[in-house]
């Protein structure tokens, strides 16, 4: 097995699964259990997986997603949420009333989540696998919560897809380390610094200008902007009014 580090250098996002392949049960369940081994805020393990079985299913995810083919192809497709039903659930279960803190549920086990994301793809590269996370879950928030049943206290995050991969990407680039690593205190870039990092990143786009990019995503009318009355309005249906997930 690849070192640690190898495994990490040599991620890249894919997005073409061979259909015709499989995965062992076990290296599912391996991928599973190394997720869970990531760590957790006070050890509650804010955050579940759905893995999605049912193809209909699938298929109303990847149209939901913005018709994302890869979410359809990859073997294993799963969405990580934040749980804070479960803990909430456990609280009561022993007398105690449940807190509320929307707010802090969400980073709390948005951080959960996302740890054991991160776990399960780089468990997954290891043993030779692509993986894509799909953000495009996002689009339809309130669509997914009710496709998968999730209670109060419970809201979508990510979707990963994990599959055998029909070819190798090149790598994408990133910003040079000091663009995001900060000694002691934060240092705003200046333009010096600021056309030193579309130059690293150029080559993400194919005009050769990775403000194609951030515009699509973050401009004034971006992907972002479009996204966000929903999940204010799913986070206050699953988190703000719904409880922090009171059982
Ligand atoms: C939170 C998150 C959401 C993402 N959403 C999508 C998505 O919806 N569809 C997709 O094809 N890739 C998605 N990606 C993959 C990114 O596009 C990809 O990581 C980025 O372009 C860098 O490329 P690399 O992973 O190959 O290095 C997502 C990645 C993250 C971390």
């Amino acid at each position: 097995m690849k070192p640690c580090t190898e495994v990490m250098a040599d991620h890249r996002t894919v997005r073409a699964y061979d259909r015709e392949a499989s995965i062992p049960e076990a290296h599912v369940e391996t991928m599973l259990r190394m997720a869970q081994r990531a760590s957790t805020d006070a050890t509650a393990q804010l955050y579940s997986i759905v893995r999605i079985r049912d193809l209909e299913l699938r298929q109303r995810i990847a149209d939901l997603a913005g018709g994302q083919r890869h979410v359809l192809d990859a073997q294993e497709f799963f969405v990580f949420l934040v749980d804070f039903y479960r803990v909430s659930s456990l609280l009561t279960f022993r007398g105690e009333e449940p807190g509320h803190y929307p707010h802090l549920a969400f980073l709390f086990g948005a951080v959960d989540a996302s740890l054991a994301a991160q776990n399960l793809a780089l468990a997954a590269e290891s043993m030779g696998y692509g993986v894509a996370f799909i953000g495009g879950i996002q689009n339809h928030p309130r669509e997914l919560c009710d496709l998968l049943g999730l209670p109060p206290g419970v809201l979508p995050l990510v979707g990963l897809c994990v599959g055998v991969p029909r070819h190798r990407p090149p790598l994408r680039p990133r910003l040079p380390l000091d663009a995001v690593v900060h000694v002691d205190r934060y240092h705003p870039p200046d333009r010096t610094h600021l056309a030193a990092m579309f130059e690293a990143m150029a080559p993400i786009s194919s005009s050769g200008d990775w403000l194609d990019v951030l515009r699509r995503y973050f401009a004034r009318g971006g992907v972002m902007e479009r996204r966000e009355e929903a999940f204010r309005r799913v986070w206050e249906e699953q988190l703000k009014d719904g409880s922090t997930g009171r059982a």
